[in-house]
């Protein structure tokens, strides 16, 4: 796709997030399978629901704007969760899987609340409100999950695995 305005920009950044989002929605419930702690299966649970939510969103966007919300491979997102797989690949299930798992899924999140951050921006400055509101909504449910993962990590899960250690 041809960049050559703020406004195709946006809808980059925003493909970009949609693929970011279905690889999200793929990766979340092995996630779920490798956790241990309820806490952290409920949390990534509860983030595949919000996940898909996010996903009719951007759906929604790009129906209104006219275009498709496909065509962009978000390369970032895919390394993020690659990363992830090769803690489940590498530590037996239990409380320091769990902590490895924390960390790839907050890199996950910080990496999304930049791309929406930069998105939310970009449809304030084009004066596409309404855009940015929902995209708001999106950022917002991110720093949540972000701060869920860094209350677990923070309470049971690293103060077990550095029992274990
Ligand atoms: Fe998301």
């Amino acid at each position: 796709m041809k960049i050559d305005s703020l406004e195709t920009l946006l809808i980059h950044e925003m493909k970009d997030l949609y693929s970011a989002e279905t690889q999200i929605e793929k990766a979340l419930p092995k996630m779920e399978e490798a956790a241990s702690s309820e806490e952290l299966k409920a949390a990534f649970r509860e983030h595949l629901e919000e996940t898909k939510g996010q996903i009719k969103r951007l759906e929604e966007i790009f129906e209104h704007m006219r275009y498709a919300p496909t065509g962009e491979h978000c390369e970032g997102c895919e390394g993020l969760i690659k990363e992830g797989e090769e803690i489940i690949e590498s530590i037996d299930k239990g409380d320091v899987r769990d902590a490895g798992l924390i960390g790839a899924a907050q890199r996950v999140e910080h990496y999304e609340m930049a791309g929406y951050g930069t998105a939310v921006a970009f449809a304030r400055k084009l004066g596409h409100d309404k855009i940015a509101d929902i995209l708001t909504k999106t950022l917002e449910e991110e720093g949540k999950t972000d701060r869920i993962l860094s209350r677990l990590a923070e309470s049971e899960v690293n103060v077990e695995a550095m029992a274990t250690a």
